[in-house]
């Protein structure tokens, strides 16, 4: 069904996925998921592992190198298809840092301070919050219009990072002449921010309450077991909507499988023990097709390299084209 359309549909789409730990639900419902669903429907496909980006916080050689590696079997185990696609990875395109800088030069100050993750950034009170963090934004834009992209598929944290890259597009097509098209966020409805398992907040690595996709069965059972729920007794009625395993449960399970669970919650006798219980075993089943790719792909790393570098040269082309229209513009080509 939604082959057919695809050659109606000459949008491109881009995204990129930071590789600095391990993926979790959040990551792929927010992004990955949504991203790889995107493939089918869009003649032009470009999706990167973002490793310039994950410069901003992983310091250590080898534990970065082996995240680029895994993100890149994530995502395809998850199903990305390279046929389908552009799939590639930011460093290997020196084009991404050199469009990077040329915008750092008309971009206004203002605009990164105003960026929430910048604010969050600062609020945290990190101990040396980098250049590299604030002009991350610029950056993003780099990506997104080097590929004169239509849409971008993000988790709604993300949203504002493309809404500064139009604004960037904006301010170069102003100043220079017409050269961008201008980006549109895709924001998947429903599950706009899946919260993490201490109840409180989004789910997200910086908050160590994630519930990962490709952790041995024991650490996901016990990320799981470990998600904080009210007090209130076993025997007590319980409010599904107010409840995290429910809302995780109701994220990927059927709708008849979710009815149940939401009746067990109404008619009380039924502990959250139980309940998580139920969302461990939902969980890994609903993974199991992904995590048995992935120790398949795992055994040939070498076929990894030869997916990147040929989505490299693919990405490349069009990449080079726009870099070399946009010199000419601002005064670089004599
Ligand atoms: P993290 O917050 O764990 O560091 P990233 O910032 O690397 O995750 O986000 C990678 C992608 O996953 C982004 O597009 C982001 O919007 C999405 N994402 C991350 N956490 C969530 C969440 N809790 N709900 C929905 N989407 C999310
Ligand atoms: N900043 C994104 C994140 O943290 C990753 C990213 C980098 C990205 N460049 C991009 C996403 C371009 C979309 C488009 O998730």
């Amino acid at each position: 069904m939604k082959s057919s359309s695809k050659n109606q549909n000459n949008k491109r789409v881009l995204t990129g996925i930071k590789p600095s730990g391990f993926p979790h639900l959040g990551n792929y419902l927010g992004a990955m998921r949504p991203a790889i669903e995107l493939q089918d429907d869009f003649e032009e496909a470009f999706y990167f592992i973002a490793d310039l980006h994950s410069l901003t916080t992983v310091r250590n050689a080898k534990e970065h190198q082996e995240f680029i590696r895994g993100v890149t079997l994530d995502f395809l185990a998850l199903g990305l298809n390279p046929q389908k696609t552009t799939f590639f990875r930011q460093s290997d395109l020196p084009e991404h840092a050199e469009l990077a800088w040329i915008f750092s030069c008309i971009t206004p100050f203002g605009l990164m301070e105003r960026a929430h993750a910048w604010k969050d950034a600062l609020a945290k009170k990190l101990k040396e919050p980098t250049v590299g963090l604030f002009t991350y934004p610029v950056l993003m834009a780099a990506d997104i219009l080097l590929y004169q992209t239509d849409l971008v598929p993000v988790g709604k944290d993300q949203k504002q990072h493309v809404e500064i890259a139009r604004d960037i597009a904006e301010k170069f097509n102003s100043t220079f002449g017409e050269t961008f098209k201008l980006p549109t966020p895709s924001i998947p409805d429903n599950i706009a921010s899946i919260p993490g398992t201490d109840g409180e907040h989004k789910m997200s690595k910086s908050y160590k309450n994630t519930i990962e996709i490709f952790a041995p069965e024991e650490t996901i059972r016990k990320q799981i077991m470990g998600i904080k729920t009210d007090s209130t007794p076993v025997e007590s009625p319980k409010d599904p909507e107010h409840d995290t395993v429910f809302k995780l449960y109701a994220l990927i399970a059927n709708t008849t499988e979710t009815e149940n669970l939401r009746d067990k919650y109404l008619a009380g006798g039924f502990g959250y023990g139980d309940a998580k219980k139920l969302l461990a075993e939902k969980y890994l089943q609903f993974f199991a097709p992904a995590r048995e790719k992935r120790i398949e792909l795992a055994k040939d790393l070498g076929y990894l390299d030869d997916v990147l570098k040929s989505g490299a040269q693919k990405a490349k082309k069009i990449a080079s084209q726009t870099l070399a229209t946009v010199k000419e513009k601002v005064g670089l080509i004599l």
